[in-house]
């Protein structure tokens, strides 16, 4: 694939040939994939009229055919599930096996939403006076935005358009610089899949202020939708205050896994394994510490260490590949500050511990890690797992807790009472007991604390694009 193969173009009500365009660059080989459409001021105004005047039309459609348009986008996404794959393992390094259930996973939402479609449901209610009757409805927000991460580019698309779409609101997406082509891929499907002109759009652009400041300002964006840092959330959320915005912030994380003495050995490596190296550690909902109960650390470091050290790291376009690179240079260069800073504090290497070459860095364990470690607070973001031992239940939850962070935590416990116990105390969004990888279509996905508001997924995700209105009747 070259730059005469994917050429810059953005999608409003129609397809527009680029001015100006950026290199899209494979994190793998370091070469030029191809080159994304460089959308700026202009371009964000003239998309929020096309999606107002989109929208005029598309709340009115019925929600029937509105679930048929979906259904026809998932049938469509699923038919295209290898090149999905392929173009994540190309534009960010995903390896294709986890490209291909990513794109498996993009399309569960959509189908989910599809049906959801057909069930936003009303309420009669009751009156204490007589004569009335009282009616609550739900109606669609209105145009929405999105703004979508690189590390999951279909997934995060479709978990924001699908319920939006679903619900009536036309949706202007801008996708992460690093991941232009996933996103033009899956709208050109929903045209396909004979979605109106103007209901799905997708501005590429390389310096989202821009584009980002002309949705925040205009009252006709009534939603935005930002999957990505706490920083960037907390100036759209100052942002959206300025037109009073519906916002879903789904933000920064730093999840605790607490693995204690009960637990199945082998079965809590696995799990702990998928948990802290899927998408090289890329994930907001990746483990980032890793507390390990006295009785059995020495032995479960020894069998995770080992696991961690039979993953295999390569081409991402291989079938056989594990790990992949790091998305970019600021990536890698987190990666080594932390380890590197760890090292220094008393941290050691039980296996992995340093950069292989580009931008691909080793599956890595450290062990002797203490509290005040940089990666123990802040997010890593790659394939590094510390560890960390501790005693009592009570003295896991208080570290685990303590952090501005709250979306997801993992508890690891064949103790039915504890497993209650500590779900219930964990400060987090989400908490997988004896799961290390909990996120579904159908479930609720979001965090507490500095971790965000709002939920997607599931028949809440679509209550983040519907209005209530309440309709008093007097029969007279
Ligand atoms: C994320 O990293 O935000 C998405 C993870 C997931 O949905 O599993």
């Amino acid at each position: 694939m070259d730059a005469s193969v994917i050429a810059p173009r953005y999608l409003t009500d129609h397809w527009h040939d680029a001015e100006s365009a950026f290199d899209v660059t494979s994190p793998s080989s370091g070469s030029v994939l191809g080159q994304a459409a460089d959308c700026g001021e202009a371009e964000a105004k003239a998309a929020v009229d096309v999606a107002w005047r989109a929208f005029e039309h598309w709340r009115d459609v019925n929600p029937f055919e509105r679930a048929a348009t979906l259904r026809r986008w998932h049938g469509l996404i699923m038919a295209n599930q290898d090149e999905l794959g392929r173009l994540m393992a190309l534009e960010m390094g995903k390896p294709i096996r986890e490209g291909r259930g990513e794109a498996a996973y993009s399309a569960g939402f959509v189908e989910w939403y599809a049906d959801e479609a057909k069930r936003i449901y009303g309420t009669w209610f009751p009156s204490h006076l007589p004569g009335k009757r009282l009616l609550a409805i739900k109606q669609p927000v209105g145009p929405a935005y999105a703004i979508t991460p690189w590390n999951f580019p279909a997934a995060m698309l479709t978990r924001k358009a699908a319920p939006a779409l679903a619900a009536g609101c036309p949706m202007i997406v801008k996708p992460a610089k690093q991941t232009p082509f996933t996103a033009l891929k899956l709208a050109e499907l929903w045209l396909e899949a004979g979605g109106p002109p103007g209901t799905l759009q997708v501005l590429t652009t390389f310096k989202p202020g821009p584009v980002t400041q002309v949705m925040m300002d205009d009252p006709r964006i009534r939603k935005v939708s930002f999957t990505g840092s706490t920083d960037i959330g907390k100036l759209l959320y100052r942002q959206a205050a300025e037109t009073v915005k519906r916002l879903s912030l789904e933000l920064g994380g730093h999840a605790p896994y607490l693995v204690f003495d009960d637990a199945d050995l082998d079965r809590a490596v696995s799990q702990v394994l998928a948990c802290k190296f899927r998408n090289a550690g890329q994930t907001c909902v990746c483990t980032n510490r890793i507390y390990v109960q006295d009785g059995i650390y020495e032995a479960f470091a020894e069998r995770f260490a080992a696991a961690t050290a039979a993953l295999v790291m390569g081409d991402p376009l291989d079938d056989a590949t594990d790990i992949g690179p790091l998305v970019d240079g600021a990536g890698l260069a987190k990666v080594v500050e932390h380890v590197d800073e760890a090292l220094a504090k008393g941290a050691s290497v039980a296996t992995g511990g340093r950069a292989t070459g580009g931008l691909f860095y080793a599956p890595t364990v450290l062990t002797d890690v203490s509290s005040d470690m940089a990666i123990m607070h802040e997010e890593t973001f790659g394939p590094v797992a510390p560890l960390m031992r501790f005693s009592s239940e009570e003295e896991v939850i208080a570290q685990a807790n303590d952090t501005p962070y709250g979306l997801a935590s993992y508890l690891y416990t064949r103790d039915l009472a504890r497993a209650i116990r500590v779900s219930e105390a964990l400060e987090a969004g989400l908490v997988g007991v004896n799961d290390g990888v909990p996120a579904a279509p159908y479930a609720p996905f979001g965090g507490v604390k500095e971790s965000g508001i709002g939920r997607e997924g599931g028949p809440w995700g679509i209550e983040e694009y519907l209005e209530i209105k309440y309709v008093s009747f007097a029969l007279g």
